[in-house]
C-alpha cells in the first residue's frame, strides 16, 4: 500500500499537531499550577464584563483577549492558585489608563481573592463610590483617587478589616457623612488614609478624628482641602502613637482652638499651611503670643523633619520663631 505509506508522515504530523491543539485548549480551561498565566474562567468572564461596561477610548485594554488573563495588562494572579489578586488599572507617574465609565458591574465580585484594587486617574463621571467594593474581604489596598467618583464614602467600607491603604482623594464631590466614627474605627489594619479633597461637615470631622485615634497602625493622614472649619478642640486619650505624616493644609482650622496637634510626638511630617493661627482681628498682638506657644509646642516633636506653617495668617511673626527643645536636632525643612 504505497499510497498509505506515503501519507503516514502527514498523518503523524496531523496527529501531533491535533494533540497539541487539544492540549493547549485543555490547559486554558483548567487553572494550572505550573502555568499561572492561565486564569480561572469565572474570573476571566468577570474581567470581560468589566471591560464591556467601560469606555476605553485609547484601547488601553487591548491585551484583554484570549484565555491567558493572568498576562493581561494590569491583572495580577497568585502564582500558585491562579486566582486574580490584583487589578492595577490606576495612574503611575505619567502612565494612565484613560478608562471612562458609569457604574462598575458588581460581577467584578467574582474576584473573591482580590487584595489590590487601583482605579485611580480614570473618569467614572460622577457615579457614586461603588459600595459593593466592601465585599472584597481580603482587600489591603484601595486607590480610587482622581477617578471622578461622587457621593458618600459608603459606610459598608467598615467591613474592609484588612485594608491598609485607602485613597479617595480629589474626586468629584465625594463626602463623608456624620457617622464616620462608627465604620472607620473598624478599619483596624489601616495605615494610610488619603482623603484630601473629600468634604466633611464639622460634625463628621469630629467623629473622623475620634475614629482615627482608635486605629492602632495609622501612620499617614492626609486631609488637605477638605473644607474643614474645625477639628476637635481636644481628643480624649490622645494616641496616634505611630503617626508619621499629618497633612491638614488648605482648610480653615484655627489651631489656637485645637493645640493637640502639637502633641503628636511621633510625627515626622506636619503640614498645617493655609489655615488660621491666632486672630485675623488683632493679628499682630495675638499671633505674636501664639507663635511663642507654637515654638514651645512643636519644640518637643523630636522626630519632626518637615514643618509647613506657610500662608496661615501669621505674617512675619513666625520668622521670629525661636525653637527650644529637641526639634532643633531633627528639623530639616521649615516653611513659614
Ligand atoms: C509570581 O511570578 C512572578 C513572575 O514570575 C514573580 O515576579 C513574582 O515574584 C511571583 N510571586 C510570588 C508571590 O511568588
Ligand atoms: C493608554 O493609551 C494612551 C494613548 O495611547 C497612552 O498614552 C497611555 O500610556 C496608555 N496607558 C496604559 C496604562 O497603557
Ligand atoms: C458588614 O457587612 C454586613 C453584611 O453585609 C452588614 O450587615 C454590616 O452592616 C456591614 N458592616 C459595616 C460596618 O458596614
Ligand atoms: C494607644 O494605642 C496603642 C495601640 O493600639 C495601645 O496599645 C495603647 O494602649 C493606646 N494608648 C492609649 C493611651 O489609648
Ligand atoms: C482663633 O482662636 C482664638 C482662640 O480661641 C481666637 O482668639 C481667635 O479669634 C480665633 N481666630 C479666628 C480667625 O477666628
Ligand atoms: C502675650 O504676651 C505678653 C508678654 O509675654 C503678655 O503680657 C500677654 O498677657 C500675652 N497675651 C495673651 C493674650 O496671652
Ligand atoms: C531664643 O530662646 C533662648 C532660650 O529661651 C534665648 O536664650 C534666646 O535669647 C532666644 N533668641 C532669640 C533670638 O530670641
Amino acid at each position: 500500500m504505497p499510497v498509505l505509506l506515503y501519507l503516514l508522515p502527514l498523518l503523524l504530523l496531523l496527529l501531533v499537531f491535533g494533540l497539541a491543539v487539544i492540549c493547549s485548549d485543555a490547559a486554558a480551561l483548567v487553572p494550572n499550577v505550573e502555568h499561572p498565566t492561565n486564569c480561572i474562567e469565572s474570573e476571566r468572564m468577570a474581567l470581560l464584563d468589566f471591560k464591556k461596561n467601560i469606555i476605553d477610548p485609547y484601547n488601553n485594554l487591548s491585551s484583554w483577549v484570549g484565555h491567558a488573563c493572568c498576562s493581561w495588562d494590569g491583572v495580577q494572579c497568585d502564582n500558585t492558585t491562579g486566582n486574580i489578586v490584583g487589578l492595577a488599572l490606576g495612574q503611575h507617574g505619567s502612565v494612565i489608563f484613560h478608562l471612562q465609565g458609569g457604574e462598575i458591574s458588581p460581577t467584578l465580585l467574582s474576584l473573591q481573592h482580590l487584595n489590590y484594587l487601583d482605579l485611580s486617574g480614570n473618569d467614572f463621571r460622577g457615579t457614586n463610590v461603588p459600595s459593593f467594593i466592601s465585599h472584597f474581604k481580603d482587600l489591603k489596598y484601595l486607590n480610587l483617587a482622581r477617578a471622578g467618583f461622587g457621593g458618600p464614602v459608603p459606610s459598608s467600607f467598615g467591613n474592609l478589616s484588612s485594608l491598609q491603604t485607602l485613597d479617595l482623594s480629589y474626586n468629584d464631590g465625594v463626602y463623608v457623612d456624620d457617622a464616620a466614627h462608627q465604620w472607620l474605627s473598624h478599619l483596624t489594619s489601616l495605615q494610610h488614609l488619603v482623603f484630601s479633597g473629600v468634604t466633611f461637615s464639622s460634625h463628621s470631622s469630629n467623629s473622623l478624628f475620634l475614629a482615627l485615634n482608635k486605629l492602632p497602625s495609622i501612620n499617614e493622614i492626609r486631609l488637605s482641602e477638605c473644607q474643614l472649619q474645625s477639628i476637635p478642640p481636644s481628643i480624649p486619650h490622645l494616641n496616634f502613637s505611630s503617626l508619621l505624616v499629618l497633612d491638614l493644609s488648605f482648610n480653615s482650622i484655627n489651631f489656637s482652638v485645637s493645640p493637640w496637634v502639637f502633641n503628636l510626638k511621633s510625627l515626622e511630617y506636619l503640614d498645617l499651611s493655609n489655615n488660621i493661627f491666632g486672630s485675623s482681628i488683632s493679628a499682630d498682638y495675638l499671633s505674636s503670643n501664639f507663635s511663642t506657644d507654637i515654638a514651645k509646642g512643636v519644640g518637643n516633636l523630636c522626630n519632626l523633619k518637615t514643618l509647613d506653617l506657610s500662608d496661615s495668617n501669621m505674617g512675619m511673626r513666625l520668622a521670629e520663631l525661636n525653637f527650644t527643645g529637641c526639634i532643633k536636632d531633627s528639623l530639616q525643612l521649615i516653611c513659614i
